[in-house]
């Protein structure tokens, strides 16, 4: 009922290209890339560019909710991604407990779920102190479910879940002949949460980078040259109408 409320009075607002709110996308799974080459063009570190990716995850996650989007999957680090200078990767560390700190009484007042996909026990004990802080306070919320993935990396995901049934089947408590594909998706970490409906790339690059590959088997893909920290409210909704517009068939006949 809250949502409900919550969606009715939001729709009075008026965007300039505000998709119809009958078809939104359930999941929608976003890629945040071009941080470094955003703040390259302008002559800054790319540590720059990165806090100003923080403004693009706030102004969407409020454009994914008003439009009444179920979940939104942002992409925020992944396994390869420790690659990166040491700097770097302690200053990315640093902004989901700042995002959290700056944002949850609005996730919380907006009936926000905060989720995390990926190895958190890899990560500064100070990042996942905030983190289950959060994901602790909202767990009760009803409303939209924000997705982050952090250290998350498809590959080990799936080698995870094959082994978890490999161990299942040594144990006698699996047939193998029984395995199927919920055999697997009970054992990801997106257990009980649908394939996204759309994923969006920014910044130019065509590529899944390690995403989602299992859940992303039918999902429509639609990318932008522009850089996440451009990336706002209007661009969304391009997306979203763009996703209107196409035909899903699953394999099958439309
Ligand atoms: C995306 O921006 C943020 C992360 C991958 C953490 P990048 O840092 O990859 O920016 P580019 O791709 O180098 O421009
Ligand atoms: C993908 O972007 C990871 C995130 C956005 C967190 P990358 O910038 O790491 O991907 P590649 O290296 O260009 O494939
Ligand atoms: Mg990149």
């Amino acid at each position: 009922m809250f949502k409900l409320k919550q969606l009715f009075s939001r729709q009075k607002k008026t965007y300039a290209n505000k998709p119809d709110l009958a078809g939104v996308p359930y999941h929608v799974a976003v890629i945040m890339d071009g941080n470094g080459r955003w703040a390259k063009k302008r002559g800054l570190p790319r540590i720059a560019g990165h806090r100003a990716g923080m403004e693009s995850v706030k102004e969407i996650t409020t454009a994914a909710d008003d439009i009444g989007v179920q979940i939104l999957t942002l992409y925020a680090f992944s396994t390869e991604n420790w690659k990166r200078p040491e700097q770097e990767v302690d200053f990315l560390m640093r902004l989901p407990q700042e995002f959290l700190l700056l944002e949850l009484e609005t996730l919380m007042k907006n009936n926000v779920r905060i989720r995390i996909l990926g190895d958190l026990d890899a990560l500064p004990s100070h990042t996942q102190t905030s983190i289950n802080a959060a994901c602790e306070k909202t767990k009760n919320n009803t409303g939209m479910v924000l997705n982050i993935a952090l250290n998350y990396g498809s590959r080990t995901e799936i080698l995870d879940a094959i082994r978890s049934i490999a161990k299942d089947v040594k144990a006698g408590l699996l047939d193998p002949e029984s395995i199927d594909e919920s055999a697997i998706n009970s054992r990801l970490m997106t257990q009980g949460i649908p394939d996204p409906d759309l994923l969006i790339r920014t910044s130019g690059e065509l590529r899944l980078s390690n995403f989602l590959l299992w859940q992303c088997a039918y999902t429509e893909l639609w990318f932008t040259d522009i850089f996440w920290p451009d990336f706002k409210r209007e661009h969304f909704y391009e997306a979203i109408r763009a996703y209107q517009k196409r035909g899903r068939r699953f394999g099958g006949l439309k």
